[in-house]
């Protein structure tokens, strides 16, 4: 088979749902996607018996990109921030293409979302507004790997402890779009970014006008960028 003809099946893990959807070679879907809530404990036994459920209702598929919603090097977790602990160490990559039998690729959940988004030009930055806040940074649309701002010292915590799920508990919405707005003043000195996507499912809470070179986009980003998966070696 042709790569022109490929079809992808892109998987997003998230701290709170689990997302399944099809891709043509070009990116775009072939299917609806498919949403379930992430089990609770979210083990990686639970959580890998839901997505086989997902995946029952999906066509047949050539490959696989999976966003997992923390570190991953070489196909292998290194962080579990909002999942269940024993993620840590899982070789997911290896498991998923031993349980599916197809090729698998897995990145960062916000990388992936940033390849959905992004231009390819200049430096471009995505956050994601979810359970975690996730981050990623392009260079001519090239990943740099590993960014995780989410866990990085701000004000008096961390952007995460601000703007992901338990902040937008703890402060109310209109606390968090204040405090969104200056993370947007604070990440724009530090990474001295072109473009800055802003994604993820609490986006439809954002209140806040922004210059142009700030795009909101749609969730379903966070699953169209599993084809440029299989462009980049960085992942
Ligand atoms: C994780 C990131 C992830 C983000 C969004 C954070 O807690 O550390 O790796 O991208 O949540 O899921």
């Amino acid at each position: 088979m042709g790569e022109k003809s490929l079809v992808t099946l892109a998987v997003d893990i998230g701290g709170s749902g689990l997302k399944m959807l099809c891709l043509d070679a070009e990116g775009k879907p072939l299917t609806e996607r498919l949403r379930v809530p992430t089990p609770d404990p979210s083990t990686p036994a639970r959580l890998l018996a839901g997505l086989d459920a997902l995946k029952t209702k999906m066509p047949e598929f050539d490959r696989v990109s999976v966003g997992y919603p923390g570190v991953i090097k070489k196909g292998v977790v290194l962080s579990a921030a909002n999942l269940h602990p024993r993620w840590l160490g899982f070789p997911l990559q290896s498991a998923l293409q031993k349980r599916w039998t197809k090729p698998v690729r897995v990145a960062n959940d916000a990388a992936v979302q940033g390849f959905g988004a992004i231009q390819g030009r200049g430096v471009e930055m995505i956050i994601t507004l979810g359970t975690g806040m996730g981050s990623a940074l392009f260079t001519d649309g090239r990943l740099c790997p590993g960014l995780e701002l989410g866990h990085h010292p701000w004000l008096k915590k961390t952007y995460e402890d601000y703007l992901g799920r338990r902040g937008l508990k703890k402060y109310g919405v209109k606390k968090w779009n204040k405090l969104l707005r200056r993370a947007v003043a604070q990440t724009a000195a530090t990474f001295n970014w072109d473009h800055l996507y802003l994604g993820g499912g609490n986006t439809k809470l954002i209140a806040l006008q922004f210059r142009p070179n700030v795009t909101i986009v749609s969730n379903l980003d966070g699953l169209l960028g599993g084809v440029a998966l299989w462009r980049d070696e960085a992942v």
